[in-house]
């Protein structure tokens, strides 16, 4: 019989998150839970959920990995031609969600959208491993193939092609994620999670808390 989800049962049982011991500034409290994700070993502490949605409003996620982030914003790279590439030129709105559910933790931004600078896209694909740079110019992300061996063709050929140095692909770049909203969730015991969310007002933040 395959495990019935609904027997999976947890307790959460993380440490407080009260008003008198979180940051005034989200971007502060940030930085404090993303260094304990980090310390905590989780595989991929960078990873969040990325959602988007199109003109009509048709939302979709998949998962980015975080590369940088500070007060303008979070950053990750991608192809701008993949369907989240295509969502966001549509519509220049998403959301980032990371769960570090050993920390029994979630983190939620809501903000707006806009490129990197090709200077920050270009740095950044340059201390890519060589394998990964090929690859952003081999694969045309989100398009059906043939198959595997179509793929394995291109690669083959841009290692005769780019032996060494690689250019960016000028369909490759990065995103920043500007927020307008953050929410942080702690895992408590007996569902009574704490909550706290912090809304952009003005040029400062309002903190409020709200039921799990
Ligand atoms: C752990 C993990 C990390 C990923 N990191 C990235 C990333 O940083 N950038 C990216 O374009 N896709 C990344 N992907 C692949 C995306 O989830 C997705 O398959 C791809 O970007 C195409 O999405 P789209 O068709 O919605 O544009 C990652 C997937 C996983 C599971």
């Amino acid at each position: 019989m395959p495990p019935n989800p609904a027997d999976l049962r947890h307790e959460y049982e993380g440490p407080a998150l009260l008003e008198k011991d979180a940051a005034e500034d989200p971007f502060d409290q940030f930085a404090v839970w993303f260094a304990e994700a980090v310390d905590a070993a989780l595989y991929e502490p960078t990873a969040m959920t990325l959602a988007t949605a199109d003109a009509e409003g048709r939302p979709s996620a998949r998962i980015v990995l975080l590369k940088e982030y500070d007060r303008r914003g979070f950053v990750f790279y991608t192809n701008y031609e993949s369907r989240k590439g295509r969502e966001m030129a549509e519509n220049p709105r998403a959301c980032l969600l990371f769960f570090w559910d050993r920390l029994h933790r979630q983190v939620r931004i809501d903000g707006t959208v806009e490129r990197t600078a090709e200077a920050e896209a270009d740095a950044y694909f340059a201390s890519r491993p060589y394998g990964a740079r090929i690859g952003a110019w081999a694969s045309a992300q989100s398009r059906e193939i043939a198959g595997r061996e179509e793929l394995e063709v291109r690669v083959r050929a841009l290692r005769e092609k780019y032996p060494e140095s690689v250019p960016r692909p000028p369909y490759w770049g990065g995103y920043r994620v500007r927020p307008v909203r953050f929410e942080f969730w702690q895992g408590r015991s007996d569902r009574l999670h704490d909550r706290l969310a912090y809304a952009k007002e003005g040029a400062g933040w309002r903190r409020y808390r709200l039921a799990p």
